[in-house]
């Protein structure tokens, strides 16, 4: 099985490729920059990848256009932390490059590499659901989530026909950097109950929201 992970340096992309990798998968790594821990995995790396880069995004990918992907997880992403008082509009829009844009545009570049059984997984956060938010804020980061769902029910429709299927997932609230070490999950674990999620998705299946805990989460 080839899989490809983007922002695999560090986080829950790293230990996801680690579980792959362990699993006997060939996983591919795409980053802007690697890091110790990616390098000691033995995994293909494709540095120089930044997903808020739609002009760089087809040279950097061409290599895995020679690879036939059965899984692309589209797991970079960034957190902005934005309150109605002090947001910046630029940063809004970084987010939603990052993780919104990002996903679909390496989708679309990868397309050509995937054929009839291949799964395309995004990695989403319940801070896009509208009903889930209890909270407010975050308005970046909530805005360019919930446009990453909306574009993962699309992409859901239009690739069942070419027996692709696509999955928006939740990791769960994951100790990583992102989220300065908080969470009530390691990367480990968070990286075992996504891969369950993804193995579970099918054609029937595809265009739900998922938490990695295998509850299904409102839009
Ligand atoms: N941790 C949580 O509790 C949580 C909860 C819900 C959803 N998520 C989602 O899970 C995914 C992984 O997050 P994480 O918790 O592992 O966070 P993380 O440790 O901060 O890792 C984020 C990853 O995304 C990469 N990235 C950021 N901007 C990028 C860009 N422009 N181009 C390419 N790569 C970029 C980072 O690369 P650099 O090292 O180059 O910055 C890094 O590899 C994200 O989509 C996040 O929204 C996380």
């Amino acid at each position: 099985m080839n899989v490809v992970i983007t922002g695999g340096n560090r986080g829950i992309g790293l230990a996801l490729a680690k579980q792959y990798k362990d699993s006997g998968a060939k996983v591919y790594v795409t980053c802007r920059n690697s890091s110790d821990e990616l390098n000691t995995l033995g995994v293909n790396i494709i540095t120089g990848v930044d997903v808020s880069q739609p002009e760089t995004l087809g040279d950097r990918l061409a290599s895995l256009l020679d690879v036939e992907i059965d899984l692309l997880i589209n797991n970079a992403g960034v957190l902005g932390r934005e309150s109605i008082d002090d947001w910046d509009p630029h940063t809004i829009d970084y987010q939603f490059r990052v993780n919104a844009m990002g996903p679909l545009l390496v989708s679309q570049v990868l397309l050509p590499s995937m054929s009839k059984s291949s799964k395309i997984a995004l990695i989403s956060s319940r801070m896009g659901s509208m009903e889930d938010n209890g909270s407010g804020g975050y308005y970046g980061y909530r805005m360019s989530k919930a446009a990453l769902n909306a574009a993962g029910v699309s992409m859901a429709n239009d690739l069942r026909p070419k027996g692709i299927a696509v999955g928006v997932f939740h990791p769960g609230f994951v100790q990583t950097e992102m989220v300065n070490g908080a969470g009530d999950i390691d990367t480990d674990t968070c990286a075992e109950r996504l891969v369950a999620r993804i193995d579970e998705l099918n054609l029937e299946n595809a265009g739900r929201f998922i938490h990695s805990n295998g509850d299904e989460l409102p839009w």
